[in-house]
């Protein structure tokens, strides 16, 4: 009989979680509590990972493949929390389905429910293993920086350090519309005021009639540089980065400009990783991710192997001067799903039907199913055909 199974150090493949209760943290984010199914214990993870999911969606040809923050810090072994924000059409494009999987989080996720869940993982995590001192962990600066529901790891770091003792000093500073999105606001506010190390900064860009300065929201407007560096006593902290592109942007050269080391700024995007440092390559020489609209397009192919994307019907030669199939895909008007572009989230997971691929992205999380790859970060060896 073989050893019942140890699942302190994660698992293979997908997993069944029960949802064990749900509940609003405001009007767009609600936290969803995870149990194991199977009632075993749960796998450790660092404060910032996320883990995988798995949706069979009702109307949908294939599985919705989705990640989410473990939105808490990981002192209980019981439950994973998920903070997730209902994403409604863009605002120029109100036409437009709404997000799939948030809405169906939202909606039709219930106490109860089952969920296909894959290990925590991630590469966006506290950093405090290195210098560990006698007060329990790294011990300088750390500043969480947050837009929207970016604020997800922040506050799974914020928790983690809390609820190990650590001295480090910690600003929080987030950024959101205003009262009616703003998640966790009471929970932060109520740390800051019962941790001396623990320092809060909240600026909603449009604050609402019933949000009142210095109860609900410190400044209004957007996180400035300016703002920032009235807030954190220097530059010499390490400095984590999560929100939208505009957000991740400013603040990444800004923080640049302002000498902060490259090697201090730790960051994660939620939707598809863009360019952080338009127009500033000669800052720092850090990897860039092309998006849908700089990759070459179809004019730019050259000879190479054939790449088949059959369920599009497209063949086309590989492009040497393109990155991974994705890109190849995208410039050649077929249109895959992604989000992290990275090799993290898995959603441009495909089969691989005929031929080789070899990966390009060292940091890419490899998938164990057999014959699946992931498109944003491979390329071909041969002729393929894949399942796009
Ligand atoms: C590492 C990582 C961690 C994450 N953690 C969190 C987290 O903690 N909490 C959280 O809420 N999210 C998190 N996310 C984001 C999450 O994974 C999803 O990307 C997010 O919930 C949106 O997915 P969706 O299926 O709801 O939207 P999608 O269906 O992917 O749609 C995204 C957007 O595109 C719009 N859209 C769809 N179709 C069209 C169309 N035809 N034309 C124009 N617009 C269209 C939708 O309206 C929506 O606004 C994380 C992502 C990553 C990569
Ligand atoms: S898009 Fe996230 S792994 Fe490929």
């Amino acid at each position: 009989m073989n050893e019942p199974k140890d699942f302190s150090g994660g698992w293979d493949g997908y997993r069944t979680f029960c949802v064990e209760r749900k509940e609003p943290e405001s009007l767009t984010v609600t936290s969803f509590y995870l149990t194991a199914k199977d009632g075993r214990p749960l796998a450790s993870y660092k404060p910032g990972q996320f883990l995988g999911f798995k949706l069979d969606m009702p109307g949908y040809e294939k599985p919705v493949l989705r990640t989410y923050t473990i939105s808490d810090s990981s002192g209980d072994a019981t439950h994973y929390r998920l903070s997730i924000k209902r994403e409604p059409p863009p605002a120029d494009q109100m036409d437009a389905p709404p997000g799939v999987s948030s809405n169906y989080f939202h909606d039709h996720v219930e106490a109860g429910s089952e969920l296909q869940v894959r290990a925590p993982s991630g590469d966006f995590f506290l950093h405090e293993d290195d210098e560990v001192d006698g007060d329990g962990g790294k011990s300088g600066p750390v500043v969480l920086l947050s837009g929207g529901v970016g604020l997800t790891p922040m506050v799974s770091m914020l928790n983690h350090i809390v609820a190990n003792g650590a001295k480090r000093p910690v600003w929080f500073i987030h950024g959101v519309r205003n009262g009616d999105e703003h998640a966790f606001g009471a929970h932060v506010r109520g740390l800051a005021e019962t941790h001396a190390n623990v320092h809060a900064h909240i600026a909603y860009l449009e604050p609402g009639p019933g949000d009142v300065e210095g109860r609900d929201y410190d400044s209004a407007g957007v996180i400035s540089m300016e703002l920032l560096q009235s807030l954190v006593p220097g530059k010499d902290g390490d400095f984590y980065l999560c929100g939208p592109p505009p957000f991740m942007k400013v603040l990444f050269n800004g923080l640049l400009d302002w000498g902060v080391a490259e090697s201090r700024i730790y960051y994660e995007f939620f939707g598809p990783a863009t360019v952080l440092k338009e127009g500033a390559d000669d800052k720092a020489d850090r990897k860039s991710t092309p998006t849908a609209s700089t990759v070459p397009g179809p004019e730019a192919a050259v000879d190479g192997p054939m790449v088949t994307f059959k369920r599009s019907g497209v063949t086309v030669n590989w492009d040497p001067e393109i990155e991974t199939i994705l890109e190849l895909a995208e410039a050649n008007g077929v249109t895959p799903d992604f989000s992290c572009r990275s090799g993290v989230c898995h959603t441009c997971m495909c089969a691989l039907i005929e031929g080789e691929i070899e990966y390009v992205n060292d940091d890419a999380f490899l998938l164990e199913e057999e014959g699946q790859i992931l498109i944003c970060s491979s390329k071909p060896k041969t002729d393929i055909t894949v399942d796009v």
